[in-house]
């Protein structure tokens, strides 16, 4: 809970109620002096050019405010005019908005009256006997008689203050449904009657307060909330003291549009508009939003009694930076309800559970830094992950277990609520998905920009052509090999004996009994590569280790000290986003590699089939990938160049770590392979250009096929499709760079609400792919610049287009 701010005292006057009141009365009606006024009988009608009343200035407009593109539906608001977007800033019908053709009118008896288009009053203002109404430059909206207010809107605030305006005790601001929802909200800014100033969670529809997740404590002392005409914001006590509300700065209201506002996420926000012709520095021409109380709603909601919390049912709520609005999502295996309306919360996109239940069907997926605090239903202690993975994955009714401190386990049944993600969170969720059906995402099937795919036609089967021969593929690839790159290896010893331990690195040395018994014969094979068949094997001599042995039956036999030594390199590496090597077998025809083991296999099962992973989960793939293999380039003893980059080729590891396999493997392949195929041109798959050019070799092929790679990952689509019969499928690369250069870009991702609701971070991440798949190798940024463009270290700059067909218009 954010605490009170301190006091601030207004030196030498103390105010009291009374003056206070007497000093705004006559504020508002000296500045009400350069109106326009409406008489009686005025009349303006919805949805005719005749909707509104302008303020003296043109600032403000009063009248019918359409709630919808098509003007169908109007609400009577008061609204900025000259802003750009306009903004509303009161309503009177915010839950019953009127058709076309209602009118409101200044009646002969002095009030305003709105008729629906049936001619039916459905509201009214004022006590009557109003001679004029009038729209004041200030945003109020009065009427009058003989000088004197009868009835004011700033009396009557809906979610918006202005400057000039006060919220007294027993009045309260409540935000709207949704930004396109005018009606009530779920959240409230109460000045109560005891003297607080909250803001509170409610219930809807009925609208009942739940605890607050703000506020500001007086002992009965508090009096009235101010937006002063200088643009400051304070809680005003009884004995004059003025506590701060928000610890912005004060911005002119001379060169400024302001507004504070409890916007639909329950956050109340100061915003501030530059006005034309005024020195306003840096502001761009928007409603800029400049502080906001509290400091972050996810954190500080949380109401234990009853209630979602920030976000619905079943989601979690990730802060945005600074001002900008909350974040609610779904976890992995589930939707938004109604995505428009987030509040109604995410509903899992397998069915009920509990009749029939098998635990096989079900997986664990890990989010750190996640929790739902109040739905539990089972507490175990001293147990590890595993016991608490196993706990919920038996029980039918554990929808998420929370793993806490290595040794607190809960367990949690649906719905969640008050879910939130952050790094004040140090513990880990997680959460129970369908095996078979979980379709949180679905891939884009996407509208094609049809201009350019009639030219990429011949390319995309070229390249479907080319893949789908598997063999052809193949020998492509096992035929390239590098050689000149690599230089002597530092630190390899001559004296070295191929049999001994090699325990210095770690790495030991099996025999082949040894793991054709872990392998229980090789009996279940994980995979099948270039390099030969990958087995699951469990070494019971450890403590039940679960390792992956990879058979390799594609090398070079000749020599046997290049393959100890270059297993030895392998052996050497150890970064948190490689697999690590365990050990090896030499013996007689017998070449082995041995593995630690990952569960949840290689990330082409959670990018193209029915398991899509969450854009943050891939966020946090795409980096792990590229922090691996600038280790590979950079950072380890002898530097390896993948030449295989591909999501077969990253494992993800129990916690979704992404784990870069089958390094270093590419020199134990045949050394005197020529490369036959320089005339293919234009064909793409992860493999660079230059491949089929007779061009160096460099790190730069695995910055392609990482360029390649990253753009799979964020649209969760293939590069090529690779059924031959599927040429309707445009190249995805190219087929994303027309999108982005269109500004389309919300079309690689357009079923991914996660992804949506992070366009800036998915821009960048396509500017980054984009420059490591440009044609020409000097082009492409090393790992290096990739991290730190990754990072937002450095600036991302414009691509250029990465088509070898530059287009001739
Ligand atoms: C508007 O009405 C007020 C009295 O209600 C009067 O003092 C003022 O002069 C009028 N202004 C105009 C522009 O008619
Ligand atoms: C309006 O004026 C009439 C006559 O001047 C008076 O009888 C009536 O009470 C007034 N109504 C209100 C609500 O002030
Ligand atoms: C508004 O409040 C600030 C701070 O309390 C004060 O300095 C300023 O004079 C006030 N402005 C008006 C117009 O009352
Ligand atoms: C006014 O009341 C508040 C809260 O009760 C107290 O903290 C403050 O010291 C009082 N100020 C004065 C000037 O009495
Ligand atoms: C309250 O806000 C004003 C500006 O509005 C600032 O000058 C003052 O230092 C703040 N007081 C406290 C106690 O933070
Ligand atoms: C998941 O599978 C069940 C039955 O197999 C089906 O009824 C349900 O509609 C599927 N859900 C989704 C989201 O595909």
């Amino acid at each position: 809970m954010a605490s009170p701010p301190s006091p601030y005292l207004l030196p030498s006057l103390i105010l009291t109620r009374t003056f206070l009141l007497v000093l705004l009365l006559t504020q508002t009606i000296s500045s009400a002096q350069s109106y326009s006024n409406i008489t009686q009988g005025t009349t303006l009608t919805a949805g005719s050019s005749t909707g509104s009343w302008l303020s003296p200035s043109g600032d403000f407009a009063f009248g019918f405010y359409p709630t919808d593109a098509q003007a169908s539906l109007f609400l009577v608001a008061i609204w900025f005019e000259s802003t750009s977007p306009k903004a509303v800033v009161w309503s009177a019908n915010r839950d019953a908005p009127v058709r076309s053709g209602s009118t409101l009118q200044l009646t002969s008896d002095g009030r305003l009256s709105l008729k629906d288009d049936g001619g039916n009053e459905v509201w009214s203002a004022g006590p009557a006997n109003a001679s004029t109404a009038a729209v004041l430059d200030s945003g109020n909206v009065v009427l009058t008689a003989s000088g004197g207010i009868l009835w004011q809107s700033f009396d009557l605030p809906t979610d918006t203050l202005l400057p000039g305006q006060v919220l007294g005790l027993g009045s309260d601001l409540r935000s709207q449904l949704t930004d396109s929802d005018f009606s009530d909200g779920r959240f409230e800014l109460a000045a109560q009657t005891s003297g607080e100033l909250q803001l509170l969670p409610l219930a809807i529809p009925s609208g009942n307060q739940y605890d607050p997740y703000w506020s500001i404590d007086t002992t009965d002392s508090g009096f009235q909330l101010v937006y002063n005409e200088s643009g400051s914001i304070y809680f005003a006590l009884t004995n004059g003291t003025l506590l701060n509300v928000t610890m912005a700065s004060v911005y002119s209201t001379e060169d400024f549009f302001q507004r504070t506002r409890l916007d639909p996420d329950g956050v109340f926000r100061q915003y501030i508009y530059p006005k034309s012709g005024r020195a306003t520095g840096s502001w761009s021409r928007k409603w800029n939003a400049v502080a906001k109380v509290p400091a972050d709603i996810c954190q500080d909601l949380q109401s234990d009694g009853a209630g979602s919390g920030t976000c619905g049912f079943n989601s979690y709520c990730r802060s945005g930076g600074d001002q900008s609005e909350v974040n609610c999502l779904c976890p992995p295996g589930y939707s938004f309800i109604d995505p428009e309306r987030k509040y109604k919360g995410c509903d899992q996109d397998f069915p009920p559970i509990c009749k029939q239940y098998d635990p096989a069907q079900f997986n664990l997926i890990p989010i750190n830094n996640a929790d739902w605090p109040f739905s539990d239903y089972e507490h175990y202690t001293n147990v590890n992950e595993d016991q608490c993975r196993q706990y919920c994955l038996e029980d039918c009714l554990c929808a998420v277990a929370i793993f806490w401190d290595r040794k607190e386990c809960w367990k949690k049944k649906l719905p969640l609520s008050n879910g939130k993600l952050g790094s004040y969170i140090d513990r880990t969720a997680l959460i129970k998905v369908s095996k078979t059906n979980y379709t949180s995402l679905l891939p884009p099937s996407g509208p094609v920009i049809s201009v350019v795919k009639k030219e990429r036609k011949t390319l995309i089967q070229i390249g479907a052509v080319l893949l789908g021969c598997s063999g052809f593929f193949n020998v492509i690839f096992i035929a390239l090999i590098i050689a000149k790159i690599f230089g002597s290896p530092r630190g390899r010893s001559t004296t070295f004996q191929p049999q001994t331990s090699m325990s210095e690195f770690n790495i030991r040395v099996f025999s082949y009994k040894e793991l054709e018994e872990a392998t229980d014969g090789f009996k279940e094979e994980l995979g099948r590569g270039a390099f030969g068949s990958v087995y699951k094997g469990v070494l019971s001599s450890y403590i039940s280790t679960n390792i992956a042995v990879k058979k390799l039956d594609r090398l070079l036999r000749e020599n046997e000290k290049e393959f100890i030594n270059e297993v030895r390199s392998i052996g050497q590496t150890h970064h948190k986003n490689l697999v690590r090597l365990i050990g090896y077998c030499n013996e007689g025809t017998h070449r082995l590699l041995v593995y630690e083991y990952m569960r949840n296999g290689s990330l082409i099962g959670f990018l193209f089939g029915n398991i899509k992973l969450h854009w943050q989960q891939r966020v946090q793939i795409i980096f792990g990938i590229a922090r691996g293999l600038l280790y590979l380039h950079d950072e380890c003893s002898t530097p390896i160049i993948h030449c295989d980059i591909k999501p077969q080729n990253v494992l993800l590891d129990d916690n979704f770590v992404a784990r870069i396999s089958d390094f270093g493997l590419a020199k134990l392949l045949r050394a005197d392979q020529t490369r036959t195929n320089t005339g293919i041109r234009g064909t793409r798959g992860y493999v660079a250009p230059e491949w089929f050019k007779s061009m160096a070799i460099t790190k730069k092929v695995d910055v392609y096929s990482f360029g390649v790679m990253m753009l799979e990952i964020i649209c969760c689509r293939k590069n090529l499709e690779t059924e031959i019969g599927e040429e309707e499928e445009p190249v995805l690369i190219y087929w994303a760079y027309d999108c982005f250069k269109d500004g389309m870009a919300d079309l690689l991702v357009q079923h991914d609400k996660d992804a949506l609701a992070d366009m800036e971070e998915v821009e960048r991440f396509v500017k980054i792919a984009f420059w490591c798949i440009q044609e020409d190798p000097s082009l492409r940024p090393s790992m290096q610049k990739v991290t730190q463009m990754l990072e937002g270290a450095v600036e991302v700059s414009l691509p250029p287009d990465p088509s070898p067909f530059l287009t001739t218009n």
